[in-house]
C-alpha cells in the first residue's frame, strides 16, 4: 500500500496566517522594538538632558527630573536586554534520526537480540520542530516497544521518507512479529496505541495500524505534516 495523502481540516484562520519560525519571529521583534520603542526612549533621554539644564537651581523640578530620567534608562536597558534575547532565540530543533537511533541502540545496549533497521530517504528534512522530532520519536518508540513485547518480534524495520511533492512525513514501523488481532485493537486499543494516535493527532496527523506486508508481523503507518524549519532562504 502506498502512503496516501490525507485531507486535514484546519481551522480557518489558520489558513490565512504565513508560517513563521520562532527565530524569524524573534527578528522581526527586535528590529521593530529598536526601531520604535527603543528610538523613543533614547530620544526621551536627551530631551530630559536639556530640560535639567533648563531648571538649573530649581531642586524639585531637578529631583522629578532624576526619577523621571532613572525610570527611562530602566525601561531602555530592559529592552535592550529583549532585544538581545530575541536576536538569539532559534527555533529550537531536534534531530528525529538522531533520537530514534539512539533508541535502538538503547535496546541492542540492553541486550536484546532483536534486529534494528532504519531507512531514511533522501528528501527527508534536515531539521524540523522539536515537538514534531520528539513526539514521532515517541510514537516510533512505542510501536518498536509493541513490536518486540507483544509481537516477538526478530526484526523491526523503521523507514522514513516524505510523501512525495509535500510536507508531509511518513513513517513506517514493520515488524516481523505474531501480528496484530485488527479486532482486538480495534475493539480495545491499549494506551500505547491510544498515544500515539494522539500523539499524531496533535500535529495534524494519524496513525494506521495493519498485518504487515508478506503476511506476517505488524505495519505502523504514521502521516504527520512536518515542515522543515530554519532552512536558509534564498536571498534572505
Ligand atoms: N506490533 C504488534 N504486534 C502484535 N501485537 C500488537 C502489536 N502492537 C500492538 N499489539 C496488540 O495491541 C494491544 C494494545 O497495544 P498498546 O495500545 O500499545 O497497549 P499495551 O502495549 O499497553 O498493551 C497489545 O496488547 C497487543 O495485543
Ligand atoms: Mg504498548
Amino acid at each position: 500500500m502506498s502512503p496516501r495523502r490525507r485531507v486535514q481540516s484546519s481551522p480557518t484562520t489558520a489558513k490565512h496566517v504565513p508560517e513563521v519560525t520562532s527565530e524569524e519571529l524573534g527578528k522581526f521583534l527586535a528590529r521593530e522594538l529598536h526601531d520604535t520603542v527603543a528610538q523613543t526612549l533614547a530620544t526621551m533621554l536627551l530631551e530630559l538632558e536639556s530640560f535639567r539644564i533648563e531648571q538649573h537651581g530649581r531642586l524639585g523640578a531637578l529631583r522629578q527630573i532624576d526619577l523621571l530620567e532613572q525610570s527611562t534608562r530602566k525601561a531602555l536597558a530592559d529592552l535592550r536586554a529583549l532585544l538581545v534575547e530575541l536576536r538569539l532565540r532559534r527555533q529550537h530543533e531536534e534531530d528525529v534520526i538522531s533520537l530514534i537511533r539512539r533508541g535502538m541502540l538503547e535496546r541492542k545496549g540492553r541486550g536484546t537480540s532483536v534486529e534494528f533497521e532504519l531507512q531514511v530517504a533522501r528528501e527527508w528534512p534536515e531539521r524540523m520542530s522539536a515537538k514534531t522530532a520528539i513526539e514521532l520519536h515517541l510514537i516510533v518508540s512505542e510501536a518498536i516497544d509493541n513490536a518486540v513485547h507483544h509481537g516477538g518480534a526478530r526484526k523491526v524495520q523503521v523507514a522514513m521518507c516524505l510523501e512525495p511533492g509535500s510536507d508531509m512525513a511518513v513513517v513506517t514501523i514493520t515488524d516481523d512479529g505474531t501480528g496484530i488481532d485488527a479486532r482486538h485493537s480495534a475493539d480495545r486499543p491499549g494506551f500505547g496505541i491510544v498515544g500515539m494516535q494522539e500523539r499524531a493527532g496533535l500535529l495534524g496527523g494519524q496513525v494506521s495500524l495493519a498485518a504487515a506486508p508478506g503476511g506476517r508481523g505488524t505495519r505502523v503507518q504514521v502521516t504527520v505534516p512536518a515542515p522543515a524549519v530554519g532552512a536558509p532562504k534564498p536571498g534572505g
